[in-house]
């Protein structure tokens, strides 16, 4: 149980961290060295062999939908069939950004939204920074609904497809939701699956599925299949899926992948040919050398390194919180985020006083579209990269910073 301490030893706290001079990051998701490290196999796996199972050389151009034994693993991670997988590139992110590009100024199965007068998104928050990013350099408006332990709050959703029709685009990270790291219910991920039936203009989900295989403890836990109730409901047109491996071999080297029906694949693949004349067929041939059959046990290694780190934050975040009111936040089963909630109105300064004293958090506001958490409250925890000695100091100062600033807010409350 935490021990209150009066604001004298809060602040003298505060001076010993200061003297410390820490310089600690918790601000981006990327796998430490030693996560990456399981997959250095990768160089030479391939001996000299650059062929794939159906005999193409990948060392050459061509093969715009990727070799087929990298779709596999595309399709093992989206829960869909290999021929309806697209592998390209190393980013899924950038995949995305083609996708919305594609559907915004050229249009998919249907015309090109940049002519509508106004283009709406709906973003669950708190959510994907990057998502808001591309969306808003986009002139697409940004509505927000918020996020439960289900998933997105659907409700509020229909309100927006249904009642207000006015969106276009719907974004969804269904698995270990990036920060809050809940998995959306198979209830929810039903409704999602209908909604482009619903609504009165095309409405196309964009189901980043960024951790499908990052479960901390096994069995991992089973994500509803949107496309199968796509199917069921005549949308699959509509959701379009994105994952890659970026956090299970190299996060700057990985592959990227993409799935929807064949007649949207199709539409991508015809505008992925102006860009390119084919993907990195050797790093998907060594992808799938490393992965094939092995993506569990794989993720378990990462899971040995990334388990222990979470279970610090959730330490550290009780010895210094528990019991109190003053904030809570979210034990994710798997994902790479905390994400934490303080008082409202006290967001902003916890990260500037954690920043004063060496500690780096994720801006205030980044969770939201626009920088702009209306109740500035919302704080990512980004543990896979710090060790766990690092984010135990960092967690102890954070939790006191909290405390510091809501001692502050009940004192200008008070006016005292
Ligand atoms: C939800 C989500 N999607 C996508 C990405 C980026 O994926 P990629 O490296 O494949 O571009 C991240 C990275 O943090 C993420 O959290």
């Amino acid at each position: 149980m935490t021990t209150p301490l009066t604001e004298k030893e809060l602040k003298k706290q505060y001076e010993t961290y200061r003297e410390m001079n820490l310089s600690l990051d918790l601000t981006r998701g990327k796998p430490s060295s030693d996560q990456l490290e399981f997959s250095n196999t990768l160089d030479g796996i391939l001996n000299g062999d650059y062929f794939a199972s159906d005999g193409t050389d990948t060392r050459n151009y061509g093969g715009l939908r990727g070799i087929s034994e990298i779709r596999s693993i595309g399709g093992e991670l989206l829960d869909v069939d290999p021929n309806l997988v697209i592998a390209g590139g190393n980013s899924s992110l950038q995949l995305m950004h083609f996708v919305v590009d594609s559907i915004m100024h050229y249009g998919l199965v249907e015309k090109a939204f940049s002519k509508e007068k106004l283009v709406k998104a709906i973003c669950p928050v708190p959510g994907y920074d990057r998502h808001f990013n591309l969306t808003q350099s986009f002139g697409i408006e940004m509505v927000t609904v918020p996020m439960t332990e289900f998933g997105p709050d659907m409700e509020a959703i229909e309100k927006r497809v249904v009642d207000q029709p006015s969106c276009y685009l719907l974004w969804c990270v269904p698995k270990f939701s990036n920060p809050t790291g809940c998995t959306y219910s198979d209830s929810v991920v039903k409704q999602i699956a209908e909604l482009p039936a619903k609504s009165k203009h095309p409405l196309y989900v964009l189901w980043d599925n960024a951790y499908a295989v990052h479960d901390f403890d096994s069995p991992p836990i089973k994500l509803a299949n949107i496309f199968d109730y796509a199917a069921d409901f005549g949308t699959a047109d509509k959701i379009i899926g994105f994952s890659s491996t970026s956090k299970i071999s190299f996060a700057g080297a990985g592959i990227g992948f993409i799935t929807s029906s064949e007649p949207v694949l199709e539409a991508i693949e015809k505008r992925l040919g102006l860009v390119t004349i084919g993907p990195d067929k050797v790093n998907q041939l060594r992808h799938a050398k490393l992965l094939t059959g092995r993506i569990r046990e794989h993720m378990q290694k990462h899971a040995s390194l990334v388990k222990p780190k979470f279970e610090a934050v959730e330490r550290g975040l009780q010895n210094g919180l528990g019991n109190t009111n003053v904030a809570s936040w979210t034990q994710p089963k798997g994902g790479y985020f905390v994400s934490l909630d303080t008082q409202p109105g006290l967001a902003k300064e916890v990260i500037d006083l954690s920043r004063n004293i060496g500690v780096a958090l994720t801006p205030a506001g980044a969770t939201f579209p626009y920088n702009e958490d209306p109740e500035d409250k919302n704080i990512r925890i980004a543990p896979t990269f710090a060790s766990i000695k690092e984010i135990e100091t960092a967690i102890d100062a954070l939790t006191l910073c909290i405390r510091l600033a809501d001692l502050n807010q009940v004192k200008d409350r008070n006016g005292t």
